[in-house]
């Protein structure tokens, strides 16, 4: 007999065409084809983070993907940001104190855009992958229309009940609830309110699942067969791992980042807006440090900040400098095993299942 858990996770699979629950997280910038393919032949779903992606990067993406695995496969976006409120003092301000941890900041720089949601959108429509997900809100009743007419299921990512209540009636076919333990950006639809509003997974998952009747596939702080198992039994039908899966090879993540990965503790990462605006989860580094301080200049809004803080996180990528890098991680980034991705995933669902089995 199975448990109820395995039960509605075998029922999420075979909709999905699975062989197990476990969705790799889109990563934008840290997710490349060859990841997402050894998920995918595993038996779990691939994913493609485009928010940084141009209409062609994504076709690209696509193209080398499907060279790799027949797989299925989640393509990611994230809902238009509202135009930042500008704020040239304090961008000059913050021109200065980043010099202090990187080079020069062209003037410039605070003057950066994300590629055109409307042009991605086409291009990830286009590409016919079994689920486009959004993240920062709600597509438009018109653009989930679209996916739905072309058999293309939709994933809505959510932080709190409220979000996934709006995600249902927005036409949502999962939801992937996304706790305060996840590394990088929180998902909350109401900016501000992303750090006010960090749940934890254990606290977040039951209270979703009373809320809406429709699969949700759980996200944050799950890295091994232990939090998988728990997910499940709190309600989740799938999970989706982010930080588990960057040590991996095929992630090809900076060496310092990955290593320092190994050595964290939960509490050795914090959320915060001071590489991007945006509020996120990173390993706690110097310059984090250095940008809570009272004295410091307040982070600009999204995506100024982000623009402000390119070369510093370029350099810091070039040379391997952990202090100034922009290293995303949950807070279960310890589990992190250093493995094969896909070797990595059947052992997860088999550890997973050993729990769960009557
Ligand atoms: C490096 C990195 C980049 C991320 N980029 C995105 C993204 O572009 N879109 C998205 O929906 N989630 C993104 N996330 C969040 C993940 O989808 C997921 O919620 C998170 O990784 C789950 O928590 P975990 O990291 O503890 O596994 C990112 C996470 C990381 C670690």
């Amino acid at each position: 007999m199975s448990h109820p858990a395995l039960t509605r996770a075998e029922a999420f699979c075979q909709t999905y065409g699975l062989r197990l629950p476990i969705l790799l997280a889109p990563m934008a910038g840290a997710c490349p084809p060859g990841l997402a393919a050894a998920v995918a032949n595993a038996g779990g779903l691939g994913a493609c983070g485009a928010l940084l992606m141009q209409p062609e990067g994504i076709a690209r993406w696509i193209e080398e993907f499907r060279g790799q695995s027949h797989g299925a496969l989640q393509i990611n976006l994230w809902l238009p940001h509202p135009p930042p409120l500008r704020d040239a003092a304090n961008e000059a301000a913050l021109r200065r104190f980043l010099k202090n941890f990187g080079p020069e900041v062209p003037l410039a720089a605070a003057n950066t855009t994300t590629p055109d949601f409307a042009g991605q959108f086409e291009a990830a429509l286009a590409a016919r992958p079994a689920i486009i997900s959004s993240i920062m809100g709600v597509f438009p009743a018109a653009l989930v229309a679209r996916m739905k007419a072309a058999g293309i299921k939709y994933f809505a990512t959510v932080t709190t009940v409220a979000e996934a209540r709006a995600a249902m009636a927005g036409g949502a076919d999962a939801i992937i609830a996304q706790g305060a333990e996840a590394g990088g950006h929180r998902g909350a639809f109401d900016a501000a309110a992303a750090e006010r509003a960090a749940i934890g997974l254990f606290a977040l998952l039951p209270a979703v699942a009373d809320a809406v009747n429709i699969p949700i596939i759980a996200a944050g702080g799950i890295a091994d067969g232990r939090t998988i198992a728990a997910a499940l039994l709190l309600g989740a039908a799938a999970v989706q791992i982010g930080t588990g899966y960057l040590r991996t090879p095929e992630a090809a993540i900076a060496p310092a980042w990955a290593a320092a990965l190994a050595e964290a503790n939960p509490e050795d990462t914090q959320l915060t807006r001071a590489f991007s605006g945006r509020a996120g989860r990173s390993l706690i580094t110097p310059y984090l440090r250095a940008a809570a301080v009272v004295a410091a200049p307040p982070p600009a809004p999204y995506p100024v900040q982000r623009g402000l803080t390119q070369p510093m996180r370029d350099a810091a990528m070039r040379d391997d400098n952990l202090a100034h890098m922009q290293v995303w991680s949950g807070q279960a980034a310890r589990l992190a095993p250093a493995s094969p991705a896909a070797e990595v995933t059947v052992d997860w669902w088999a550890a997973a299942r050993t729990l769960l089995e009557i």
